[in-house]
């Protein structure tokens, strides 16, 4: 199991060339409607021992050392005392205290996302918290993350569901008063008084898509998204693929997988799949720098889709509370699964957020008909998407908790 444990020192010194970011990245349009992937096997079950170890246990912890940032971090080199507590599972519980940012305080949240604006009033689905069963996990602390991402760059890559949690975390660090933020081109923001960017590069399936004009796309399973290579320097890059991965969002697998030159005539999207995170995978090794960048890969999120799927006019409308008996969840994702054995095999230590549990218990998390655009009472409902403020904020809660422990000592009680 994945548990935070043998996390240790996590910090590294700016680099001095770095550059800021200015590209404009390639909006892979209308994600409005995301597929509902069928979790269909929950056999592979392995039981893994992901690696926590420090990539960064002998650098200057450039963020650390400031009294005034009243984060307690460990000096370096220390291996972290081991807990037992799964911060991923655990439950939801109703807590007043939340949303950490108000339901339409936020201007950064697209409106695809923004549920209240677009006339969701019943605000029970923000009012709960991320339990774990066996530790509680701190509250997300605007300034002290700030203080953790100076002079730093976080960059998310993925579908539409990285982009719900990367506006997350703008909402989150917004409510941290008296910096200077600015909103670059596109989807980069930039935090002027700590010199931090963070950046969005839409890369739903993480490697290639292929299009040639007047032709049929591809998919270059063997081929990582382009762009990514310009950030590869980044000091947390958050990685993310799954929705895609639907045999009606790949043509079937029909002349749509291409290899070199080949474009496989029928491959199941099983099969594409675990070679594109194979791709993945082989880039992140020979890529990524580890002693400067730590790596991130957030979890499939679950979608609710009732009577239908994403599209045969599946709905989620009138959910206004969780799930609360575990029995009821849907079984842990292949996709996940053949993701953990992936990066058992990586050399390139790997945080795995693994938000699948916490995500299948929220059926009331969705903008359903609440998607924006005109209300449209029995049209196409999302529900694979989520409102925001709502439960990407809780996988910026694990990012945050990640960081700290990674850079305190996993200090949690248990
Ligand atoms: C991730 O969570 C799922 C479901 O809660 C669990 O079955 C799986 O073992 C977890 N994976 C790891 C690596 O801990
Ligand atoms: C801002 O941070 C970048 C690294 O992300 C660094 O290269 C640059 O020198 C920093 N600029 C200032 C003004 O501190
Ligand atoms: C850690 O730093 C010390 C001195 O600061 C050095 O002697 C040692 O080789 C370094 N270890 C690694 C793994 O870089
Ligand atoms: C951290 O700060 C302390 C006290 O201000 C200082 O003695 C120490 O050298 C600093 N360490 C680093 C790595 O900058
Ligand atoms: C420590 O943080 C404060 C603001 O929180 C900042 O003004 C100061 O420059 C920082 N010092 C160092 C050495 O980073
Ligand atoms: C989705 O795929 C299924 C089977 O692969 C097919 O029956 C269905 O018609 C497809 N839906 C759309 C909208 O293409
Ligand atoms: C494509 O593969 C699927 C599953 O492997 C199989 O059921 C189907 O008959 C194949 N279709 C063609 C045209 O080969
Ligand atoms: C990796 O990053 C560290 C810290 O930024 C740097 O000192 C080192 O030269 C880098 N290694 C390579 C191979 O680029």
């Amino acid at each position: 199991m994945l548990r935070l444990q043998n996390i240790s020192i996590s910090k590294h010194l700016p680099s001095k060339t770095t550059t800021l970011i200015s590209t404009c990245f390639l909006l892979i349009s209308s994600l409005l409607i995301l597929i509902n992937y069928p979790s269909t096997t929950n056999t592979l079950l392995s039981t893994l021992s992901f690696q926590f170890f420090s990539p960064f246990s002998n650098t200057t912890n450039s963020f650390a050392n400031n009294s005034s940032s009243n984060v307690d971090y460990t000096p370096s080199n220390k291996k972290i005392h081991t807990t037992n507590c799964d911060i991923f599972d655990g439950r939801w519980v109703y807590d007043e205290s939340y949303p950490v940012y108000g339901p339409s305080s936020c201007p950064y949240v697209d409106h695809q996302f923004s549920c209240f604006n677009n006339g969701r009033h019943d605000l029970g689905y923000l009012k709960y918290r991320w339990q774990p069963y066996g530790c509680d996990i701190p509250r997300f602390d605007a300034k002290k993350m700030m203080e953790m991402l100076r002079g730093k760059r976080l960059v998310f890559v993925g579908d539409s569901l990285s982009r719900n949690m990367c506006q997350s975390l703008i909402c989150h660090l917004m409510e941290f008063e008296g910096q200077s933020y600015r909103d670059g081109s596109f989807y980069n923001y930039y935090f002027k008084d700590y010199n931090c960017s963070i950046s969005l590069i839409i890369a739903p399936f993480l490697v290639q898509e292929h299009r040639l004009p007047n032709k049929k796309g591809t998919l270059r399973l063997d081929t990582m998204e382009a762009t990514i290579s310009k950030y590869r320097d980044a000091d947390f890059l958050i990685f993310n693929t799954g929705h895609w991965w639907n045999p009606n969002k790949s043509e079937n697998g029909k002349n749509f997988y291409q290899e070199g030159d080949v474009v496989h005539s029928n491959m199941t999207v099983g099969v594409a799949y675990t070679k594109a995170l194979k791709t993945w995978a082989k880039w992140v090794d020979t890529n990524v720098n580890t002693t400067k960048t730590q790596v991130f890969y957030r979890g499939y999120a679950n979608t609710h889709f009732r009577g239908g799927d994403w599209d045969t006019k599946g709905t989620c409308n009138n959910e206004i509370t969780p799930i609360t008996d575990e029995k009821l969840l849907k079984p842990y994702s292949w996709l996940m699964q053949t993701l953990e054995t992936v990066i058992s095999e990586m050399k390139t230590p790997v945080i795995y957020l693994n938000i699948t549990k916490s995500t299948a218990y929220r059926k009331d998390g969705h903008p359903s008909w609440y998607r924006g655009g005109k209300l449209r009472r029995g049209g196409i409902q999302d529900c694979s998407h989520w409102c925001l403020p709502g439960i990407p904020d809780s996988w910026n809660q694990f990012l945050y908790a990640s960081l700290l422990f990674s850079s305190k000592g996993a200090n949690m009680t248990s």
